[in-house]
């Protein structure tokens, strides 16, 4: 059954509001996320707050369920978080870095990720090995297998990133990672719910990501994924009591599974809003939304190819859902905002929000147009009107 775009945008309040092409910040929550959110939220106001996440057990641990389902994991390998970087900071600041380490990383790698890579260079001496990219721009595969020393402790990739519609080959990756043996780190922000991930086939020991965005949950929300085999390469940088149990005066024993990464207080409603995200991708069948968010991404592209002035940055052999374009004499500072006044949402993405790969391509601060399923063919030709007027 092809998606049914009148329904998914009947299930998007907001998409009677504005034109949305800022899923890559804050996707639009369908109603049952919001509904989720607003009931437990209300349901605490009027039975407390821990009696009311008692009750809301099923549904709670259901999030864990529906999140390994979709990225083909087991529930226990799955803790829930504030955010995408907190996830992943859990095990980057949980590795046992020794002075002369070494961390490959590839052009794509997202400044928050890189400023605590560049924290532990400061602290402990690991070295940084930054992969360039093939003639397609993705990582280039070759050069990471060759850049791999007994030293390597870690690989990083990004697998979408912040600043355009790459999709990195994380199989391929996974695939070096496991013949070497060298723990993967895989940063899933921007690519989960918009492009496939299932863990078994990608082979990643460990998969952060947030809820905000093509999952379209709401924001403070995110997820870390470990490998169960993985648990023991890494300790927690934070332990609290529902991480870990004092069970002697100097003792303390971790919690199961990915659970030692969490911590005891959360945004409760949040995470049961996350959980019916994830189910309401599930049940719309996500190769589908996938595919719907390539193609409306691909029109995109090729609609802004036609503007005079315009270029348009994106790399890769596969493409997503960002667009990433610029202006050769009009300030995309200024497009944005007329943007924003005719109610469609963009953002800007800024060089040093991925540096290495803006140094390496002298990239300008271009706009990210991000759009998700619920977008249609007529919104971007509305869309590239508009800029095609703004830019004249
Ligand atoms: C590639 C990438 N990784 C990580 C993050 C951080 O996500 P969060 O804001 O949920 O911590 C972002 C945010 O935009 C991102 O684009």
């Amino acid at each position: 059954m092809p998606l049914d775009i009148d329904r998914l945008r009947a299930d998007t309040p907001g998409c009677e509001h504005v034109l949305h092409f800022n899923n890559a910040g804050a996707g639009l929550m369908p109603q049952p996320v919001l509904d989720a959110l607003q009931g437990h939220i209300v349901h605490e106001s009027l039975i407390g707050g821990y009696e009311a996440h008692h009750a809301a057990k099923e549904s709670y641990d259901d999030t864990y369920a529906a999140i390994a389902e979709l990225i083909g994991a087991k529930p226990d390998e799955i803790a829930l978080v504030e955010n995408a970087t907190r996830a992943w900071d859990q095990v980057f600041y949980g590795m046992p870095f020794k002075r002369g380490d070494r961390i490959i990383t590839a052009h794509a790698s997202y400044a928050s990720n890189y400023l605590a890579m560049l924290q532990q260079k400061k602290r402990y001496g690991i070295e940084i090995d930054v992969i360039g990219n093939d003639e397609h721009g993705q990582v280039d595969i070759t050069e990471l297998e060759a850049s791999i020393t007994e030293r390597t402790r870690l690989i990083c990739l990004t697998h979408i990133p912040t600043n355009g519609g790459l999709i990195n080959p994380a199989q391929e990756v996974g695939r070096i990672a496991r013949k070497h043996d060298v723990p993967y780190l895989l940063d899933a922000c921007q690519s989960a719910g918009q492009t496939d991930i299932n863990v078994e086939r990608i082979q990643c020991d460990f998969l952060s990501s947030t809820g905000r965005k093509y999952l379209r949950g709401p924001r403070g929300t995110g997820f870390l994924y470990v490998r169960t085999e993985a648990l023991d390469l890494i300790e927690p940088p934070f332990l609290d009591l529902h991480a870990a149990e004092w069970v002697g005066r100097n003792t303390y024993k971790m919690a199961p599974g990915a659970k030692r990464f969490e911590n005891w207080e959360g945004f409760v409603a949040g995470k049961i809003a996350l959980g019916s995200a994830v189910r309401y991708l599930l049940e719309l069948g996500p190769d589908d939304v996938y595919a719907r968010i390539a193609e409306i991404a691909a029109l995109l592209r090729s609609r802004l190819s036609h503007i005079d002035g315009i270029t348009v940055h994106d790399l890769g052999l596969r493409k997503g859902g960002i667009v990433t374009f610029s202006h050769d004499k009009t300030d995309v500072r200024r497009i944005k905002i007329a943007l924003d006044q005719a109610g469609m949402n963009t953002n800007l993405a800024v060089p040093k929000w991925a540096r290495l790969d803006a140094e390496a391509r002298g990239l300008p601060t271009m706009i990210r147009a991000s759009v998700h399923a619920y977008n249609t063919e007529e919104e971007v030709e509305a869309f590239t009107e508009a800029v095609r007027r703004i830019a004249a």
